[in-house]
C-alpha cells in the first residue's frame, strides 16, 4: 500500500512537472536596443566613408568624376564592417538607380511607413526585426542632402543634362532622379547573422 502511495505521488509529480513545462514554455524576449545601437554604428560608419569620398571626388573632379563613388561596392570599409559586426550591409529603395538595390517587400513596407511619417511631420526612426533566433535586421532611413541633389535631384535644375545622359547610359532604367531636399531616398538594410 505504501509503495502504491509513493508511486501515486511520483505520478502526480511527473504530471505537474509536464504540465508546468507545457503551460510556461521557455520565455524568449527580444531586446531591440543593442541592435539599434549596433545598426546605427554600422550605418554611421558606412555613411561617413561614402559621403567623405563623394564630397572629395566632387570637389576634385566634379559630378562626372564622382559618379562611381555612390556605390557600396566601391568601399572596402563595408567588408571590414561586415566582418567586425558579422553583418551584411546594403542600401534599398523604392526607386532604384541600380536595379539590384530595389527594396524587397519587407523593406518596401517600412519605406511606406516612413513616407507616411514624413507627410505627418513625424521623425523617422530606425526599425529592428528579429528574423530568427540568430538573425536580426536593422533598417535606417536615408534622406536627401544638398550633396545628393547633384545626381538624385531634378533633371535640368539640380542634375545637369550631361550628367543625366551619362547616368542613363550607365543605368538605362534609372528611377533615382527628381528628389528634393529632405526626401526619403531609401534605407540602410543591415542583416546581422550568426549572432549566437
Ligand atoms: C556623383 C553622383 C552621385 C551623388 C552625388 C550621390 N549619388 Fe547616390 N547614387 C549614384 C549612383 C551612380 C548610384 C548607383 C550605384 C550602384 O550602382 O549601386 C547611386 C545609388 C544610390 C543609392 C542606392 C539605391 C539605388 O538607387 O541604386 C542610394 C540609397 C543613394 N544613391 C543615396 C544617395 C545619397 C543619400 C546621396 C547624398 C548623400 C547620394 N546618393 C549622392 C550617384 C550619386
Amino acid at each position: 500500500m505504501r509503495n502504491l502511495f509513493i508511486l501515486f505521488i511520483s505520478a502526480v509529480a511527473v504530471l505537474i512537472s509536464c504540465q508546468s513545462e507545457t503551460s510556461s514554455p521557455p520565455f524568449h524576449t527580444f531586446d531591440p536596443d543593442p541592435w539599434l545601437d549596433k545598426g546605427s554604428q554600422v550605418q554611421a560608419a558606412s555613411f561617413a566613408v561614402l559621403s567623405t569620398k563623394l564630397n572629395g571626388s566632387l570637389a576634385k573632379s566634379g559630378v562626372e568624376g564622382a559618379i562611381g563613388y555612390c556605390n557600396m561596392a566601391a568601399y572596402p570599409l563595408t567588408d571590414t564592417l561586415s566582418q567586425m559586426y558579422n553583418c551584411s550591409i546594403r542600401r534599398a529603395t523604392r526607386r532604384p538607380r541600380n536595379p539590384q538595390n530595389r527594396a524587397n517587400e519587407y523593406e518596401f513596407a517600412i519605406l511606406d511607413n516612413w513616407e507616411k511619417d514624413l507627410k505627418n511631420g513625424v521623425a523617422l526612426v530606425a526599425v529592428v526585426q528579429e528574423l530568427s533566433p540568430d538573425t536580426v535586421m536593422y533598417y535606417g532611413p536615408i534622406r536627401i542632402q544638398p550633396l545628393c541633389l547633384n545626381c538624385h535631384g531634378k533633371v535640368g535644375t539640380d542634375v545637369t543634362p550631361e550628367i543625366a545622359t551619362q547616368l542613363l547610359g550607365l543605368y538605362p532604367e534609372d528611377q533615382a532622379t527628381g528628389y528634393s531636399l529632405g526626401d526619403l531616398r531609401g534605407m540602410w538594410s543591415i542583416r546581422f547573422i550568426n549572432q549566437n
